[in-house]
């Protein structure tokens, strides 16, 4: 929910800070700031808005006092407790001024703590600052900022990933629960931050910490179990992705790029090892009781899956909100199985659900897209979705590596394996073309459609989770309302909305064209606005999209139109889709 990066190394603390902050906006862009540590004090500079434009030049010549600025650390924030004002914006001092603090997460005990420091004055609304001024009053009797950041930590509770700074030490110190953090390493410089594109341009070397880990970067890095302060050893990890992936190239925003890669991304999540693969499917048959289980987009890719196992495996899973979850726990046995979708791995509902479920016995596979993520070390087996790094907030080439991942499940639960390879490969070698053939339609469209208050979608089988995912997309970077529902849903409310002009995009399989044609109709004589997707055109049709019919596969290439409109209606509207206003690219607190 927000982007953290700290530095210690060479005199370039500046330079490293900002360029990682512009790298993790997508966590979160309320406001920013940094801090470094000069000669004699902390210097800090902070902004409202995202870090946008900011310069090296106007950073340094607020933080640069002639001494060479080797220690940093940078926050980009997504408030959740204290309103989007400088004040509140981090890096959070101590009163003393003699330490800062940046904090990813929610410190759901901060009231009490505040209570406790009620001597203190604190300057901000947030629940982050009491960690800085509960540091002070450990440091006031413990002498020593390592040995009072053990104890500031073991009184937090909520979730947090921290990172802190002292004037009087050359220490970073660092810590997590619940919230990522991975450290960057290279040679004598490091890099402690909440996802790799923070630092990836300056190293691939990483080691991600667990939950109840803590550390310092003194001489060398050190880290620690919170629980016993019994050094560990970490492995260090090749990350690779390249810097490239991490950013937009030629394309103006993020979202296009990433739409525009996925005949790549789906053939890369074919790159599963077959012995994985079969791994997973072997605890499927076994199972009795499975669960897909995500959030937003990647529940979408689980309603999407639910119907695959039906026609595919002749298989039923349960669909479930990751924050329903909790709700269904009565019935679970250790001979359940939990299937967790999150391209992050971070997702906190998630994370919660798969809590419960563990705790039930339930076995754990997870699907993610960031090799080091919470969920993943929390899984028992783990499918990666090879998608590369996705920035913008809207989730676009991971939703279709998670339809690809999830059918090429349902193919080998059938003992199809080969069979659905080739389908899905087939139907990413068509994703060019489609976006060739339709890309001015497109853009078209949403000058069309621009000003338009609501839109509806709807789709039977296959296409009903693509009318969902289709509306999410549209309302989350466009702020059009748009409403997914079921075809079979229209008269028994919706079509009360119906107007003249209202545009209602309906997703045809070759399966269902029948029966969501007639809805059409239906709509049309109400004085609805029809788009027509799928691979065979209608008279009822006022503007029609063809995409071919790849049977089981369809889900992949039907999106991919929805997906482009919802990314020129926002660019017609001025809205930044990379961006969108109040979200965050992994919603890391419930
Ligand atoms: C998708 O466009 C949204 N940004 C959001 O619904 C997202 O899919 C959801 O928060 C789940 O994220 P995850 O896949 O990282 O768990
Ligand atoms: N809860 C803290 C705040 O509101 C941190 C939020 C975040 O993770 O960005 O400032």
């Amino acid at each position: 929910m927000c982007g953290i990066i700290a530095y210690k190394g060479k005199d370039k603390a500046i330079s490293v800070i900002l360029e990682g902050l512009k790298n993790l906006e997508y966590r979160g862009y309320d406001s920013w700031g940094i801090a470094c540590k000069s000669n004699p004090s902390i210097v800090l500079t902070k902004g409202v808005g995202n870090i946008g434009e900011v310069t090296e030049e106007e950073i340094k010549s607020e933080l640069y006092k002639g001494k060479p600025l080797t220690i940093g650390i940078g926050h980009t924030r997504w408030a959740t407790h204290g309103g989007v004002t400088k004040e509140n914006a981090h890096p959070h001092q101590s009163e003393n001024h003699r330490v800062a603090v940046v904090h990813n997460g929610i410190i759901e005990n901060f009231e009490e703590l505040k209570a406790k420091l009620k001597n203190i004055k604190f300057k901000s609304e947030t629940d982050t600052e009491v960690i800085p001024q509960l540091l002070q009053y450990h440091m006031e009797s413990r002498k020593d900022f390592e040995k009072a950041f053990v104890d500031t930590l073991k009184e937090l509770q909520g979730n947090y990933a921290v990172v802190a700074i002292d004037q009087q030490s050359d220490k970073v110190l660092f810590g997590k629960v619940g919230s990522p953090l991975v450290i960057g390493k290279k040679e004598d410089e490091y890099f402690v931050a909440s996802d790799i594109p923070a630092f990836l341009k300056h190293t691939n070397q990483v080691i991600y910490l667990e939950d109840g880990e803590y550390g310092s970067i003194g001489d060398s890095l050190k880290i620690y179990k919170l629980s016993n302060n019994q050094i560990i050893n970490k492995d260090v990890q090749t990350v690779d992705w390249n810097l490239e992936q991490a950013q937009k190239g030629e394309y103006p925003h993020f979202m296009i790029k990433e739409i525009m890669e996925q005949r790549d991304s789906i053939t890369r999540a074919l790159e599963q090892k077959n012995s994985n693969l079969l791994k997973v499917i072997e605890m499927m048959k076994k199972a009795k009781g499975i669960f897909l289980v995500g959030c937003g987009t990647s529940f979408h890719a689980c309603v999407s899956a639910s119907y695959n196992f039906s026609h595919i495996a002749k298989a039923h899973v349960n669909i479930v909100l990751a924050s329903e979850f909790r709700n269904y726990e009565e019935f679970l046995t250790d001979e359940s199985l939990m299937i967790a979708v999150s391209q992050s791995g971070e997702t906190a509902d998630l994370i919660d659900a798969v809590k419960v479920a563990k705790a039930k016995g339930v076995k754990i596979i997870s699907l993610v897209n960031v090799m080091g993520s919470t969920l993943k070390r929390m899984s028992d087996e783990s499918l990666l979705m090879n998608a590369g790094p996705e920035i913008c907030v809207c989730s676009t080439k991971n939703y279709t590596s998670q339809l690809a991942i999830l059918l090429l499940l349902a193919y080998g639960f059938a003992d199809r394996l080969e069979e659905g390879k080739e389908l899905i490969q087939s139907a990413a070698n068509k994703v060019e073309e489609l976006i060739k053939n339709n890309l001015d339609k497109i853009k078209d469209l949403a000058k069309k459609l621009k000003d338009n208050k609501n839109m509806f979608l709807i789709g039977r089988d296959l296409a009903y989770p693509s009318a969902l995912e289709g509306a999410l997309k549209i309302k989350e970077v466009s702020y059009i309302h748009a409403e997914g529902f079921a075809g079979g849903e229209l008269k028994h409310g919706t079509i009360a909305l119906i107007e003249e002009g209202t545009p209602v995009i309906t997703l045809a399989t070759p399966e269902t064209e029948q029966l969501i044609n007639s809805n059409a109709i239906e709509i049309k004589s109400r004085g609805g606005y029809i788009i027509g997707i799928g691979s065979k055109k209608h008279e009822v049709y006022d503007f029609y999209i063809e995409v071919p019919n790849f049977k089981q596969a369809n889900p992949l290439l039907m999106i991919v139109p929805i997906q482009l409109l919802a990314y020129y209606l926002a660019v017609e509207r001025n809205c930044n889709p990379d961006k969108p206003r109040n979200l965050a690219k992994s919603v890391t607190v419930r």
